[in-house]
């Protein structure tokens, strides 16, 4: 069989490397990957965006299945191109990836069928928004619309902050057009889960849980990121968390999304809120989520091609999606000065330490070959460095021993990822 897998990140590395596993699997493709994937599939130069161009590709090589990563093209609609080329795709159509590109559909969904959410208003215009935040209960949490990146979200501690905020996302359009449309949420406090699920339509099976750390710096400091690095399993989500979200929120959110016409094939990324109240859910998005997909695909036993087919052939029901009882951390190797200015094109020494070591994974994100073949940083986040162990306590240790054997200059990392493991 063989499979291309779209996007170019830490998670299209997990992706490549877990389906790369199965023994269906005869030639991996990736577009457009990076230096590291170049390691174990034939990466393929063409943008994630173009979706017509990767259509071509997929046509005239035959791939029996492509896997697409990002949020990008998911949102703008490859799977759509895609099927109507009569090509098999994993993913949700646009109509359904809305769950994740636009916040405002997802609050209106949670709304309407009572899933757990905090509490919010929308507004189309800046002066609406303005005149609701003066009688607004603060923190209070903005949120652009549209995909933003990542970035898209600001907690606001004072009245100034949050008409400031309102104007930069509405009237400046800091996100662009993602910034059409506002979402002002009630501040939530509690510890945060992500529970990544695959889902075929009709059936949904959760993922191990994992927890991210957004923060740039060390004690949640910092601005906010991408993710520095992540656990999985998160000793916070007890079987009573998931005997909740069983029942309030993974299926109720499938259900809900065919009642609405817009059936969700793919991977449901459920970023919860552990509040005070129970969970809620914070967000929704259509895909893996990088770097969970580096801790959890690591742990995952069934082989994952066979699940990804059973989420487009509808028969997830009668398909196992095991994980092992270990554990998996995940430290990121950044660019000092990430997320906002930061140097690339520094060589990356060491990669080779992981060759042929059972349970530690050096996963590229932001690298490249330079014009002499090295291996250079090419992007704020470089390296996710990942370990399994029988505890998270022994995976820690092992993910942060093996940082060490990688080095470039401007590396910069957390020192205390998983941190609240010693918490549990
Ligand atoms: P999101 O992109 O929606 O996950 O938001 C990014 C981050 O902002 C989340 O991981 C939370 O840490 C924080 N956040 C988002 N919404 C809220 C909220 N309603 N209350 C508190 N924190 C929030
Ligand atoms: N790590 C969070 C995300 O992928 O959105």
């Amino acid at each position: 069989m063989k499979v291309l897998v779209i996007g170019s990140g830490g998670r299209e590395h997990a992706l490549c490397t877990a389906i790369k596993k199965s023994p269906k699997v005869t030639e991996l493709f990736c577009a457009p990957g990076n230096a590291g994937i170049a390691k174990i599939a034939t990466t393929v130069k063409i943008s994630a965006m173009d979706f017509e161009a990767l259509a071509d590709f997929a046509k005239d090589n035959a791939i029996d299945l492509t896997v697409v990563g990002p949020d990008d093209p998911l949102v703008g609609g490859i799977v759509d191109v895609f099927e109507r080329r009569g090509l098999r795709v994993f993913g949700p159509r646009a109509n359904a990836a809305i769950l994740e590109g636009s916040k405002a559909f997802s609050k209106d969904l949670m709304k309407k069928y009572g899933i757990p959410t905090a509490e919010y208003e929308t507004f189309d215009n800046a002066e609406d928004a303005l005149k609701y935040l003066e009688t607004a209960e603060l923190p209070i949490v903005l949120k652009a619309d549209g995909l933003a990146l990542g970035k898209g979200v600001l907690i606001c501690n004072t009245l100034k902050e949050a008409k400031d905020g309102v104007k930069e996302i509405m009237l400046d359009k800091k996100f662009g057009s993602a910034g059409n449309r506002l979402v002002i949420e009630e501040f939530m406090t509690g510890r945060e889960v992500s529970v990544l699920s695959f889902v075929d339509g009709k059936t949904i099976k959760t993922m191990s849980s994992a927890q991210d750390h957004k923060r740039a710096k060390d004690n949640d400091e910092g601005l906010n990121t991408g993710g520095m690095g992540n656990f999985s399993p998160s000793p916070f989500y007890t079987e009573e968390v998931d005997k909740f979200c069983k029942e309030n929120i993974y299926q109720k959110t499938v259900d809900a999304m065919r009642a609405e016409g817009r059936e969700f094939k793919g991977v449901i990324f459920f970023g919860l809120m552990l509040t005070p109240k129970g969970p809620k859910v914070l967000e929704f998005n259509a895909r893996f989520g990088d770097p969970e997909a580096q801790v959890v695909l690591t742990r995952m036993k069934s082989d994952v091609v066979d699940v990804i087919e059973a989420c487009i052939d509808g028969k997830l029901a009668d398909t196992p999606v095991e994980f092992g009882d270990d554990a998996a951390v995940c430290v990121i190797l950044a660019s000092d000065g990430y997320p906002l200015e930061y140097k690339k094109g520094f060589e990356i020494k060491g990669l080779e330490n992981f060759d042929g070591k059972e349970d530690y994974y050096c996963f590229h994100a932001g690298t490249k070959f330079d014009e002499k073949g090295r291996i250079v940083t090419n992007g704020g986040r470089v390296l996710g460095v990942t370990a399994v162990g029988a505890t998270l306590k022994e995976a820690r240790a092992k993910a942060y021993e093996a940082t060490k054997w990688v080095d470039f200059e401007n590396k910069y990392m957390r020192t205390d990822i998983g941190k609240a493991i010693d918490e549990a």
